[in-house]
């Protein structure tokens, strides 16, 4: 699963490339200026987080642990001290994500829901999954209008990957659908971002998004994934001494690390070779491997520590291609990560307090 030198690789690339790198553009407030996204770009990447973050959960969490030491998923994971279903970790992350109002909204849905809330809303939102049905190789686009202002909605298709899904679903006695097969549309993920109003363009086209806001969107898809998996897994599960994390998960037949649910995301993005790329970094690294790996990821770090209220962006052209790139802060949000870094026998750092940034949260896009 972890694919270390791809990850390696690619820090080298940005290493190398950052001794010519210029800055070449702040972003203003033009739409069609270039360091805006277009928004089927945008849905895009926040997609491909999204189902990367229930891809490590599902194979590395549910199934792994299923094998090992028998800890099943179940939908009654609360009272049967089990881990949550697959879908019940993405709407738990969304449901979290979608509190922090700051624009995005996404969520999973189905025509056939076992869950009521899971139905569509709209009227748009039915022909969006009908019209996925019809075309499962792309997601459903469209601009809308929402109390007069534009929004830009993108449904993708959610499929039957493994027999589980079928299996499930059209034996659950909420299931209005009893004949799923293999490979069909179960359902669809909704994701509905905001756009500059500009007249009365309805055209994707005509649309920019900053790339600031973008990768505020998927540092919240992170943020949630991160908050879900420690408070919903690993804290629950620890109290209850059914499992611990622990750095060796794999050897120890453990849950992985908050850290590492990330990091394990991360390189399955960068595998996916979609050019956006995210990391864990610190510079007081338990794993010297999360060091910072070039001028701006040093320079990001030292400012978020001391201005962590946004995060440190660049918009810097490497190899020919323009990107944008930012440093968020990440925080010690609890006790445990204070006591496990500050005792870890490898951290250079013995002194970290609650609520210190312990680190940073890189992230690269691709411009146009
Ligand atoms: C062990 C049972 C189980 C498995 C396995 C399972 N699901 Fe579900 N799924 C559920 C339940 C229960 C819900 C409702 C969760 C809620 O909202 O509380 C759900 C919700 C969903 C929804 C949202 C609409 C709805 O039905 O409420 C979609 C879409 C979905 N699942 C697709 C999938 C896909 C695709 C897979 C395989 C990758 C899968 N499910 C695997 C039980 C399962
Ligand atoms: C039980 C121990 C433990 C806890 C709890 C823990 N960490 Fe870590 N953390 C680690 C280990 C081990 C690594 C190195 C993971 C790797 O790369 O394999 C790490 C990696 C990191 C990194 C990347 C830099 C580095 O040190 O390698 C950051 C940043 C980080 N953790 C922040 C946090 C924050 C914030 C929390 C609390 C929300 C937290 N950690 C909780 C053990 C822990």
């Amino acid at each position: 699963m972890i694919k270390l030198p791809l990850t390696v690789l690619f820090a080298l690339f940005l290493l190398i490339n950052s001794f010519h790198v210029e800055s070449w553009a702040n972003p203003s407030g033009d739409p069609k200026n270039s360091s805006g996204i277009p928004p089927k770009s945008a849905t895009d990447y926040i997609h491909s987080v999204i189902e990367a973050g229930r891809t490590i959960y599902s194979e590395v969490i549910v199934e792994r642990l299923g094998v090992t030491i028998d800890l099943k998923a179940t939908e009654n994971w609360k009272e049967e001290n089990t881990l949550p279903l697959p879908a019940q970790f993405l709407l738990l992350s969304s449901t979290t994500s979608n509190a922090k109002d700051i624009g995005m909204d996404y969520r999973l849905m189905s025509l056939w829901p076992i869950s009521e809330k899971n139905g569509p809303k709209t009227k748009f939102e039915k022909i969006g999954l009908e019209e996925i049905l019809k075309s499962p190789d792309k997601p459903f686009t469209k601009v809308v209008t929402i109390q007069g202002k534009p929004f830009f909605k993108a449904i993708y298709p959610d499929l039957a990957v493994t027999k589980a899904c079928i299996n499930c679903h059209n034996h659950h006695p909420k299931s209005p659908k009893k004949d799923f097969k293999m490979g069909d549309v179960m359902g669809g993920i909704s994701i509905l971002l905001p756009l500059n109003s500009q007249g009365a363009n309805t055209k994707e086209e005509d649309y920019r998004i900053p790339a600031e806001v973008v990768a505020d969107y998927i540092h919240s898809i992170l943020e949630s994934d991160r908050q879900v998996y420690s408070k919903h897994v690993v804290n629950r599960l620890q109290e209850k001494n059914i499992v611990y994390a622990s750095e060796n998960w794999w050897e120890d037949n453990a849950l992985l690390l908050p850290a590492q649910f990330l990091l394990n995301a991360s390189d399955l993005i960068i595998n996916k070779n979609i050019d956006l790329d995210f990391k864990l970094i610190s510079s007081w690294p338990i794993n010297k491997h999360n060091g910072p790996a070039n001028e701006f990821e040093r320079k990001g770090l030292k400012n978020v520590v001391r201005h962590p209220v946004r995060p440190f962006i660049e918009y810097r052209e490497i190899g020919g291609r323009k990107y944008f790139q930012a440093v968020y802060p990440d925080f010690a949000v609890s006790p445990a990560c204070v006591s496990c870094h500050n005792d870890h026998p490898n951290s250079p750092k013995k002194d970290f307090k609650l609520n210190d940034v312990m680190g940073g949260i890189v992230m690269t896009l691709p411009l146009q």
